[in-house]
């Protein structure tokens, strides 16, 4: 009895009854039957999704001591580009991504960050670009903007119309919710510029990011200025 009160008292200062899961991330109602159900079909399927066994072939690109980020390409036997599609759909499902197939997959490259429990916590897809249009700073919110306005205008974002040369487009990036803000997504950046050209090393300004989430905005615009 003490316990579930103390349950209550704990979660119920985010949200009522509220809790996230300390395995899959999710957050979901502990005293809602409907989301223990979802919990449950969720919570199995990603962590099968991000399992990493380990290939005899794989391609390291960069170490750490909390991981290390290796590179699926196009031809690349079927396991390693299976998982890499099973990782791609977590992140689209998450981003809210209708379409589930890459724009040009024979050039896609993807980057996975394997930490040290072997799941893999994050994931890039990089494709060859000419051109591209950079991101304009938003204008000032109206105070009166219901959620959904404010969810709309941050899916808008505005777009300059004089297109920039680019090399690389990153069409994806992905970092799994309880791994976030350590760096893992500047590594794999990192990473992109060293490798993604081979025998050259690409300018921030030669990376761009098609359509922007907000996260992915705030990331940017970090990235981008230091
Ligand atoms: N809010 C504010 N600043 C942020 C945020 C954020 N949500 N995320 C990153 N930053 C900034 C910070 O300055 C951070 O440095 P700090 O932690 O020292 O303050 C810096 O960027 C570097 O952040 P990382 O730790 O390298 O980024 P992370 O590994 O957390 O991954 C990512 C960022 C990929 C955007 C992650 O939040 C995510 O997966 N979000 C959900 C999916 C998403 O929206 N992806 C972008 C889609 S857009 C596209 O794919 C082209
Ligand atoms: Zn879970």
């Amino acid at each position: 009895k003490q316990d579930d009160d103390q349950l209550i008292i704990d979660a119920g200062q985010k949200q009522f009854g509220a809790t996230t899961c300390s395995s899959c991330g999710m957050v979901y109602s502990l005293d809602n039957p409907e989301d223990n159900f979802q919990h449950n079909q969720f919570h199995q399927r990603f962590l099968e999704s991000i399992k990493y066994v380990g290939w005899k072939k794989e391609r390291v690109v960069a170490e750490f001591w909390d991981g290390k980020i290796i590179l699926v390409m196009p031809g690349d036997p079927k396991y390693a580009i299976k998982k890499a599609d099973d990782v791609r759909h977590v992140a689209d499902s998450e981003l809210g991504f209708q379409q589930q197939t890459l724009s040009r997959p024979t050039q896609a490259k993807t980057y996975l960050f394997i930490n040290s429990e072997r799941m893999v916590v994050g994931c890039l897809v990089a494709e060859p670009i000419r051109r591209a249009y950079r991101v304009l700073e938003q204008p000032e919110h109206h105070k009166d903007m219901t959620k959904d306005d404010f969810m709309e205008r941050h899916r808008a974002w505005c777009c300059s119309t004089v297109p920039e040369q680019a090399l690389c487009g990153i069409s994806r990036i992905w970092v799994f919710s309880l791994a976030r803000r350590q760096g893992i997504a500047t590594r794999m950046l990192d990473t992109v510029r060293s490798t993604f050209v081979y025998g050259s090393h690409l300018t921030k300004q030669e990376i761009a990011f098609s359509d922007p989430t907000p996260d992915g905005k705030q990331f940017a615009t970090k990235f981008s200025n230091t």
